[in-house]
C-alpha cells in the first residue's frame, strides 16, 4: 500500500537554480516568509547538487550553499542535515587517539563537511568518509527525470517545475544511469576525498578501522533501538580488536551543545571506554537489550 501521506509531504513545485534555491533559504530565515515558503511545499530535486557544483560562486559561498541544500533531503528517516566541522569535542578526542597510520572511518557523514576537522589534522592516519546515500542516480525521460535514491532504491520523478516522489523503490538500478555525487566539491577538491557507500547496520569495510566516528546518526528519533543495537554491533564487526568506536550527538541541550561516548572493542565485545557530556543513549547501554554486546 503507497505511504500517500510521506508521497505528499516529499512533492512539490520545483524549480533547481540556484538563484532560487538562495531565494528559498533566505525566505527560511524569515518568520512570516517561512510560513509561505514551508506552506508552497517547494522541493529541490537532486540536480540542484550539479547546479550547486557547476556554479561560479566563489568556493566558500560553494561549499556553505551545498550543505544548506543538503540540510533539506532525508534519507530514510533520518535528516542529512550537517555543518563543517559540527563535533570539535569528539574531533578533538579521536585526533588525540590516532597515530600515523591508523584508519579512522566517519559513518554517515552526509556531504562530508562535519569531517573537515579531522580532514585537517590526521597526523598521518587515513580518514575515509562513508554513508548509506552516497549518490543519487537518474535516467533522463523524454520529459524529466527519474532519480533512485542509492540507499533504500526511492524513486522520484522530476517533471517541468514539479518533484514527485513516488513512494516506490526500484529493486535493481538501471543500467548506464547518471550519477550526482554527493560529496561537497569542497571535500573533493581540498582533501581529494571520496564518499563511499557503507550502510552502518549492514556494510563491511574493505578493511577493518582503528576507529569509527558516528556523529548525529544513532538517534532514536531515525531508528529504533532494536536498530541501534543492531548498528553497533556492525560497526564492532569493522572494528580492529582494541579499536574504539566515538558515537556522537550534537544537540543544544548538552553542554557545549555536544556530547560522545567512546567504545572500544576487545575480545569482540565493547565496553564503556569514556563519554562526555551524557550522551542521550548511554542510559539506553545498560539495559538487558544490549548485554550480549556489552561487556560490564
Ligand atoms: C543528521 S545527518 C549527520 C551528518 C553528519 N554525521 C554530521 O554530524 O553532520 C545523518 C546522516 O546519516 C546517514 N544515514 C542514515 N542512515 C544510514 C545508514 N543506515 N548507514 C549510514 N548512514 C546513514 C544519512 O544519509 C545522513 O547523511
Amino acid at each position: 500500500m503507497p505511504d500517500f501521506k510521506r508521497m505528499i509531504l516529499k512533492s512539490g513545485p520545483c524549480a533547481d537554480s540556484v538563484a532560487f534555491l538562495k531565494f528559498y533559504l533566505a525566505a527560511l530565515e524569515r518568520p512570516a516568509a517561512r510560513v509561505l515558503v514551508l506552506a508552497l511545499r517547494i522541493k529541490f530535486s537532486p540536480d540542484i547538487f550539479d547546479e550547486i557544483r557547476r556554479c561560479s560562486l566563489p568556493a566558500g559561498e560553494k561549499t556553505s550553499l551545498f550543505s544548506k541544500a543538503m540540510n533539506l533531503f532525508k534519507s530514510g528517516n533520518a535528516y542529512k542535515t550537517t555543518a563543517a566541522g559540527r563535533s570539535p569535542l569528539t574531533d578533538a578526542a579521536i585526533l588525540a587517539e590516532a597515530g600515523p597510520g591508523s584508519l579512522i572511518v566517519e559513518t554517515g557523514v552526509s556531504d562530508g563537511v562535519s569531517a573537515m576537522g579531522l580532514l585537517e589534522n590526521t597526523k598521518g592516519a587515513e580518514v575515509v568518509l562513508t554513508d548509506s546515500q552516497d549518490c543519487y542516480l537518474y535516467k533522463d525521460l523524454c520529459c524529466g527525470r527519474k532519480f533512485y535514491s542509492r540507499d533504500d532504491g526511492a524513486v522520484s520523478l522530476k517533471l517541468p517545475l514539479f518533484y514527485f516522489f513516488t513512494g516506490s523503490t526500484a529493486g535493481k538500478f538501471p543500467a548506464g544511469a547518471g550519477r550526482i555525487p554527493l560529496l561537497n566539491p569542497a571535500v573533493e577538491e581540498k582533501f581529494r576525498a571520496e564518499l563511499l557507500p557503507f550502510d552502518v547496520f549492514a556494510g563491511t569495510l574493505s578493511r577493518k578501522a582503528d576507529i569509527i566516528k558516528c556523529a548525529n546518526v544513532l538517534n532514536e528519533a531515525y531508528f529504533f533501538l532494536e536498530d541501534i543495537k543492531r548498528a553497533l554491533a556492525n560497526l564492532a564487526n569493522n572494528l580492529k580488536d582494541d579499536g574504539r568506536l566515538f558515537v556522537c550527538q550534537n544537540n543544544k541541550k548538552y553542554k557545549d551543545g555536544e556530547a560522545y561516548f567512546i567504545l572500544r572493542k576487545k575480545n569482540g565485545r565493547l565496553e564503556l571506554a569514556g563519554e562526555v557530556n551524557g550522551h542521550e543513549l548511554l542510559g539506553r547501554l545498560s539495559s538487558p537489550l544490549f548485554a550480549d554486546l556489552f561487556k560490564p
